[in-house]
């Protein structure tokens, strides 16, 4: 039984109107083939051209750090690239035809490619699309190119696929410069697969200096995807975060994000390598993305670089005149938005058919940028930006504050596995009132469990704790955003699609729900329930601490227990009955473990009892009177964690309760990564130059840490409540929003301090914690609508196992 109790005389404060939006990066090639509903890959040629600031490494490139980047001559990631046919000049492919990049005669100085075709008479040339070309039947395509030839050559522009050919249409390339040559190519089939093919029926020497196939039905008639474009307005979400994410960032000077490569004509807008493997057009650029925001009616949240690329990827600083040059992109961008048409981007705006401005919010200054150089590159653009724009909503990548520094808004990211989500329920609740407003600007679970019901039931958990903290919690959104399922570089994401096709997994009905059930004021309520111990904290012991430390007898329930994988270092048998252990890394690895804090220690498993939730572990340990001496327990590998090699024993994957001590000071932490948690401190007085007995118990519920034979700490094992709620109102409705995480269905008593009418609505996401939707299932998991009947002042509701609930209740009187 649980409990929850709601007094709508006290309202705590009014509901954050923004609280829901969306974070749109061009990730997984989202844009060009996917929002940006250009059908052809490479519609510039340039994919495979190596920007001046990279160096080629084979078919990758690196940067001036060395850090190597993959994009597999402009194919992308190598398990893109495995699944087409090689070409020289990526997505085309000629018959009868000899076909070349010419790097000199292109379209426009912004080009950096053209493609040079000399036809034998009936020879084609093809492009293959993003995993072929989509089309449905009855739908028309516009197809517009630019060519030159030295002799006319008449052309025959399809759409073909398997030997059919679905639409058709003949031009001839005149013998002047670049010309623009439009078409309107409507598709006799549907399929996901076909193919652009241009043929020279007589043969004939044609230069190509862009081109492009779209669809004419699109949203709003401003050009993206209509489906997906109605995917997220059906979220009616209050913001939109665009472009990013890491690309802001990039990882050398021409990778990072630039407002003004991403105005102006298509054909004109350069282009640049995206750091998640491919090129992008950007033909999906600033000026689209106002639009998209004012079309969906909401809020524009504009992400720019502030001089530094990806701190995550061996970052490069800016220098001075650099960093003016990028303040001034910033401040060109915001011209171009909130400038008037007298302006110079604010005319080059209405030139692209907005002569008003548009309603540019927030401006966040960098991405996942941290430390003294970000600090020092926020306060220029902030002063210079807050200058000019004081009525700007202004976001910093971290608590800027700490550095006396200003801000309306600091982004916090959130990347995790289900339980902590749900452990983290209450994040919010002691953060100071005092300072600045909160943008969970990415959230997402993305270890273990993803796609699934259990791991949107799991960010729910977290989101009603931001609901309960909405006075200070003013923004969030779930990133990524988009997977083309032909092209993930990250999982999970939020929708997924194919050319025609798309599903969203079940954290978007989670969304949904919340972000359609908001009510006017958070009120007061209080909630009791059953604790859950956490799942993930399984399996056997295993050997910690620093490089080289040496471990004898491990006993796992008194019984010898031996090295089973070696995550982190590797155990050398020194002869005399000792483990010692050693760390050997390749260079990425350490670089990795540094970040988390892990450089020079190991972690070895022993035994294989993954199940074990309770048991008993000691070995005996030498103090060499420097080492971090440590012993620890549920090494069960929790999944598979994203970007993780193959075996599921990995450090990110296995975090185990740990049991360490250095300098006299015992620690029992638990969790990995970036957010390891302390359960108990203690002082042990540790003898150098002997060995000392670590034992570690756990009964399922307290795990106590015992050294040389007496207690030092213990801590109860992580857990959290199995079930989170909020309460808010408005003039006649009470809706209450129920997560119950556990693996049974929970009557759940509600006891109110207003009358309520006795029928009332539940919408309820359920199902298996496996449950997923599928391109083949779709609404695999949904929310279900009920009217139900005995709701008052007090009754019972149930609410199923790993569920997700909203109910409204109408006030009476
Ligand atoms: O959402 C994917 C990436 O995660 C974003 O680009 C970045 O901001 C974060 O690290």
């Amino acid at each position: 039984m649980a409990k929850i109790t709601v007094n709508t005389k006290n309202k705590k404060f009014p509901t954050a109107s923004s609280l829901y939006g969306l974070f749109f990066e061009d990730i997984n090639r989202s844009g060009d083939g996917g929002l940006y509903p250009e059908l052809l890959r490479n519609r510039s040629f340039d994919d495979s051209i190596i920007p001046d600031d990279l160096s080629p490494v084979g078919d990758n490139v690196q940067n001036e750090t060395g850090w190597v980047y993959e994009i597999g001559h402009g194919e992308g990631l190598p398990r893109w690239r495995e699944k087409v046919a090689p070409t020289d000049v990526p997505a085309w492919y000629a018959v009868s035809a000899d076909m070349a990049l010419d790097t000199a005669d292109t379209l426009n100085s912004n080009r950096s490619a053209a493609l040079d075709v000399d036809f034998q008479p009936n020879g084609s040339i093809y492009n293959i699309g993003f995993s072929g070309v989509p089309v449905r039947e009855g739908e028309a395509y516009h197809l517009y190119l630019f060519a030159k030839a030295e002799a006319p050559v008449d052309l025959t522009v399809s759409i073909e696929s398997d030997g059919s050919v679905l639409a058709s249409k003949a031009l001839t390339v005149r013998t002047v410069g670049y010309v623009r040559y439009d078409l309107t190519l409507i598709s006799k089939g549907t399929t996901k697969t076909a193919r652009l093919v241009i043929t020279a029926p007589g043969g004939g020497h044609v230069k190509l200096g862009f081109i492009s196939l779209m669809p004419t039905d699109t949203y709003h008639g401003h050009g993206l995807r209509l489906d997906l474009c109605k995917k997220l307005e059906d979220l009616k979400p209050a913001f939109i975060r665009f472009p990013g994410g890491c690309i802001v960032e990039g990882f050398s000077k021409s990778t990072a994000q630039r407002f003004k490569r991403m105005v102006g004509e298509p054909w004109e807008r350069p282009g640049y390598y995206n750091l998640w493997g491919y090129r992008s057009t950007e033909g999906l650029g600033y000026h689209e993305y106002l639009q998209l925001c004012e079309d969906m009616g909401t809020d524009a949240l504009y992400v720019c670089n502030c001089g530094m690329t990806c701190q995550a990827r061996r970052c490069i600083l800016m220098e001075e005149d650099e960093i003016a040059e990028y303040l001034d992109d910033a401040l060109c961008a915001l011209e171009y938005a909130l400038g008037d048409k007298s302006t110079k981007w604010g005319a080059l705006r209405a030139r692209m058919g907005h002569p008003d401005p548009f309603k540019l919010k927030y401006l966040e200054i960098g991405n996942e940028n941290n430390g003294d150089e970000y600090d020092r590159r926020y306060e220029i653009f902030y002063n210079a930006i807050t200058e000019r724009y004081p009525e700007l909503v202004i976001i910093a990548n971290t608590h800027v504050e700490n550095s006396g520094l200003k801000l309306d808004i600091a982004d916090e990211h959130f990347y995790n596995r289900v339980e902590w989500f749900a452990e983290n329920s209450h994040f919010y609740d002691n953060y100071d009132r005092q300072g600045p407003d909160i943008f969970v600007g990415e959230y997402a679970v993305v270890a273990g469990n993803i796609r699934t019901l259990y791991a949107a039931v799991g960010e729910a958990m977290f989101l009603i704790g931001l609901e309960r903290n909405q006075d200070i919690v003013k923004l969030a959104s779930y990133a990524p955003l988009f997977e083309n399922v032909h092209y993930a570089a990250w999982e999970p994401d939020l929708i997924a699609f194919d050319g025609l096709d798309n599903y969203a997994i079940p954290s978007y009905y989670v969304q949904r729900l919340f972000g359609s059930n908001r009510g006017d004021n958070v009120i007061e309520s209080t909630q009791e329930c059953e604790p859950v111990y956490a799942p993930y904290l399984r399996g056997g012991p295993c050997l910690l601490g620093s490089v080289g430390v040496k471990f004898k007898n491990p006993l796992w329930n008194g019984e010898p227990v031996g090295p089973t994988h070696e995550i982190f270092g590797r155990v050398i048998e020194s002869g005399d009955g000792a483990l010692t252990t050693e760390i050997s890394l390749s260079e990425e690895e350490k670089a990795r473990a540094e970040r988390f804090g892990m450089a020079n220690s190991v972690m070895i498993v022993l035994g294989s009892d993954e199940q074990a939730r309770a048991g008993v572990f000691e070995a005996e340990v030498f103090a060499d009177g420097e080492s971090e001496l440590g012993i620890g327990m549920f090494t069960t590998p929790y999944g598979k964690a994203r970007n993780s090699a193959d075996s599921p024993y990995n450090l990110f994957s296995v975090q185990p309760v740990r049991w360490t001590v250095k300098d006299g000071k015992a620690l029992l932490t638990s969790g990995g990564g970036f957010r390891r948690v302390t359960l108990a401190e203690a002082d042990v007085n540790v003898e150098a130059g002997k060995y000392h007995t670590m034992r570690l118990e756990s009964d399922g519920k307290v795990l106590t840490a015992i050294f040389d034979g007496v207690t030092v700490m213990t801590a109860d094992i992580p857990h959290y409540d199995e079930m989170q709620s909020v309460v808010t109102d408005d003039d006649e409705t009470v809706i209450i929003k129920i997560v119950n995480i556990a693996d049974v269905e929970r009557d759940v008593e509600i006891t109110l301090d207003c009358p309520v009418e006795s029928g009332y609505a539940a919408s309820v996401i359920s199902g298996l914690p496996t449950d997923k939707n599928t391109m083949e299932y779709p609404e695999a998991v949904v929310e279900r609508h009920m009217e139900l009947e005995g709701a008052g002042k007090a009754f019972t509701h149930k609410v199923p196992a790993y569920s997700v609930s909203v109910l409204k209740l109408k006030k009476q009187g």
